[in-house]
């Protein structure tokens, strides 16, 4: 999978598929980008570095130097020498000075893969990957750079990451470093990434790539609701099916600028990492920085090969723990059932309540603890308020229990509230800018993590309330951006790492958490959706998708979450009517189908809504056992997407062995006059013959079709009267 060659002094990494390779050019050592994409049976294809073309290496014409390094398809660039590209690499040495270039010194090929020091990453057995560590220098900065590149044997993706170490006597600041870059040709690229906002996470955003520079990014401390860490560059023809994809995702959660600059010779840059913006990391003589990891993928198949890629990827080897594959208690959650007003009475009546209704795990949300009855206080306070719950939160446990329900728990550990007992007794344990008032959000302040007494206090509050009763389930929560960067903990030079120790503080407690509570679900959260990442799926397993539980709002905030993360991560819950975030009023048929696309659950008072809803339920609960299987392990495909065609949404999941499917139909808005929809099914096997039975709908009698028939000519969808209505339709071999 890894080979060096080494008389043309190429490196080349193969996948199933595709094939990556990196060649080392001239008598300085230059490491150049040759080739990614589709498998390669020869590795002399060097050409493709354009080495024997004006300007040539500096070997050869040293005069134009410059135009060398300005149009080279480096590797890993480093800025400040000549290449007047953004770099990927910035360094300030103690004496004020930018500027690097690295040249090859030497490598090694490992079987497996490293784990990356208090980062969440990929991970896999010798047998399953490969990795390849290439040493490169810098000996005017005394700066050794690591670069890490691991392939899988049952996946077509490479991670790649970075380690930068001052090899020197002094001190030097990286003032930017990315992960990942790629230089290639322009093929007339568009560009993919998804945009959002509170309650609209992940739209997905189609665009042409032009000359110069396009990123998204966030610098709010966290992955947010605006921007995701991912970018595609797709040919312009590319669709579900077909078509070149360069796709990156970063395994982070916390500031990042993804971005591709298209140049004058009609190269493109594409580049991952840390936002540089506000980053500035002091690596003192022997220190080390180690980078976050960055996926990177090839196909000429098409999105739905890349989501496939990347289901795949994160299921097997990313996603931890107990629940990795297994299916999730069914849980109701109290947030939009009571907000802040519940007691340990009201609690008990939804858990009675739903237990009769199949239900599996009750889950207390915000305001269990200190003094919070609004958002305004308590935060950081993580006593329980024994007024609302009587009798204690062990007592509540053991009659949740007891009533056969699991019991979860909501926290927000990384926020302090002004009014808090906790903030009055340590107000320098919350980001600020000294002399400046730190901005409120929520009416509520960042935690200084990247103190250790501040991660270490939080940490044991948090597990010593896990410790007091069963509790089976945690719901971490994170509701406002990182503002007012300023640390009383770190010295002048080293407020530029806040973010990133902030970052690192969070995975490093979850770790614990998961460690001492191995069999605890973990669920994160972030003012809905706002830190849905691959850094988070390494602790949790699944991530609440977003705070709008509006059916057919969801439509497109899943579309976008499911294009990069397997349906197993997205917490999606049926909520009650009219919509709490958008005030729209859907069938709960309709509001249960979208649902079970995710981790499945409810949002709502089960001792206040509807009957004829409440009599759903169980038949929502017998569909989730059925078919969570399946949803949760299969193949993925998107059919037709409401977000494009403004008329209805489908998509459908095929298991390992094509044996059984499920296809979920949505038709957003009636019209008069409409015919059946017309869908042509994927992922089947053409020979094999499929019934095909509408689930619960009597008046259409189960048919026997190829799957060929299927996915050539297609399956018609008979008209069904009223807005927002669904479908659900299952496959079986026969
Ligand atoms: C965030 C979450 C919600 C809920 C509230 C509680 O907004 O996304 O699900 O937990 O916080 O304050």
């Amino acid at each position: 999978m890894i080979t060096y060659h080494e008389q043309e002094r190429i490196f080349k990494l193969d996948t199933p598929n595709t094939s990556y390779l990196i060649g080392i050019v001239d008598e300085e050592n230059f490491i150049g980008h040759i080739y990614y994409g589709k498998r390669l049976k020869d590795a002399d294809v060097s050409y493709l570095m354009r080495t024997e073309e004006a300007p040539f290496v500096p070997g050869r014409n040293n005069r134009e130097r410059c135009a060398f390094y300005d149009c080279f398809p480096f590797e890993y660039p480093a800025g400040g020498t000549g290449d007047c590209r953004e770099s990927c690499l910035s360094v300030r040495s103690a004496g004020g000075h930018a500027g690097a270039m690295l040249s090859y010194v030497s490598y090694e090929i490992l079987e497996g893969k490293p784990e990356l020091a208090g980062l969440p990453a990929t991970f896999g057995t010798a047998g399953e990957c490969i990795t390849l560590k290439l040493l490169c220098e810098d000996r005017h900065v005394g700066m050794q750079v690591e670069l890490l590149y691991t392939v899988f044997q049952d996946v077509d993706v490479v991670t790649r990451s970075v380690k930068i170490t001052n090899t020197g006597k002094e001190h030097f600041y990286l003032t930017k470093v990315c992960s990942a870059c790629l230089d290639m040709d322009n093929r007339d690229y568009d560009m993919i990434s998804l945009h959002g906002s509170w309650g609209r996470e992940r739209h997905i955003q189609r665009k042409t790539l032009g000359y110069g520079i396009q990123n998204v990014s966030s610098l709010r401390g966290e992955s947010s609701h605006q921007d995701h860490p991912f970018l595609a560059l797709v040919e312009k023809s590319a669709t579900q099916e077909n078509g070149e994809v360069y796709a990156m995702n970063f395994v982070y959660s916390g500031n990042f600028r993804a971005q591709a600059e298209v140049t004058q010779f009609d190269y493109v840059r594409m580049s991952m990492g840390i936002h540089p913006e506000n980053f500035c990391w002091k690596l003192e003589a022997g220190e080390s920085f180690q980078a976050p990891e960055v996926v990177m993928l090839y196909t000429d198949k098409g999105l739905d090969a890349m989501t496939n890629a990347f289901h795949k990827l994160y299921r097997k080897h990313l996603i931890r723990g107990e629940y990795r594959n297994k299916k999730r208690p069914i849980l109701i959650n109290n947030w939009e059932a009571t907000y802040f007003a519940f007691d340990t009475e009201k609690l008990l009546s939804i858990a009675k309540e739903a237990s009769g209704l199949g239900i599996e795990m009750l889950v207390m949300d915000d305001g269990w603890f200190g003094k919070r009855n609004t958002d305004e206080c308590a935060l950081g306070d993580w006593q329980v308020n024994e007024e609302k719950l009587k009798g204690g939160l062990k007592y509540l446990v053991d009659e949740v229990n007891k009533l056969g329900l699991k019991f979860g728990i909501w926290f927000e550990p990384e926020m302090v509230s002004p009014d808090s007992d906790l903030y009055r007794a340590h107000p320098d344990w919350a980001l600020a800018i000294p002399g400046r008032p730190a901005a409120q959000a929520r009416q509520q302040y960042v935690l200084d993590l990247s103190r250790k007494e501040v991660a270490d206090y939080i940490y044991e509050m948090v597990a010593s309330v896990l410790r007091s009763a069963n509790i089976e389930y945690v719901k971490w929560d994170m509701n406002r951006p990182l503002t007012d960067i300023g640390s009383y903990g770190l010295p002048a030079d080293r407020q530029g790492e806040i973010c990133h120790r902030f970052m690192l503080a969070v995975y490093e407690m979850q770790n614990r958490l998961i460690k001492e509570f191995p069999y605890l679900l973990l669920e994160n959260c972030s003012s809905g959706g706002a830190r849905f990442d691959p850094g988070m799926l390494y602790y949790s397993p699944q991530i609440w998708c977003s705070d709008d539980t509006d059916a057919i709002e969801r439509l497109e905030i899943q579309e976008g979450t499911a294009m990069l993360y397997p349906l197993s991560t997205m917490g999606a819950h049926v909520s009650d009517c009219p919509n709490h975030a958008i005030g729209r009023v859907t069938p709960f048929e309709t509001r249960g189908l979208v649902a079970l696309a995710g981790t499945f659950g409810y949002e709502l008072d089960v001792t206040r809504i509807p009957e004829e809803d409440r009599k759903m339920i169980p038949e929502q609960v017998a569909l989730y056992h059925q078919y969570n299987d399946l949803i949760r392990e299969g193949d993925y495909y998107r059919i037709a997407s409401y977000s494009q065609n403004h008329k209805f949404d489908c998509w459908q999941v095929v298991d390992e062995d094509k044996k059984e499917s499920l296809v979920t139909f949505v038709q957003v808005m009636c019209r008069a006059n409409f015919k059946s929809r017309r869908i042509l099914l994927k992922g089947l096997s053409e020979e094999t013959r499929y019934e095909v039975c509408f689930v619960n709908e009597t008046k259409i009698q189960p048919k026997v079709y190829s799957g060929d028939t299927l996915m050539k000519a297609g399956l018609l969808i008979p008209e069904q009267q009223g807005d927002f209505r669904a479908r659900l339709i299952h496959l079986t071999a026969k």
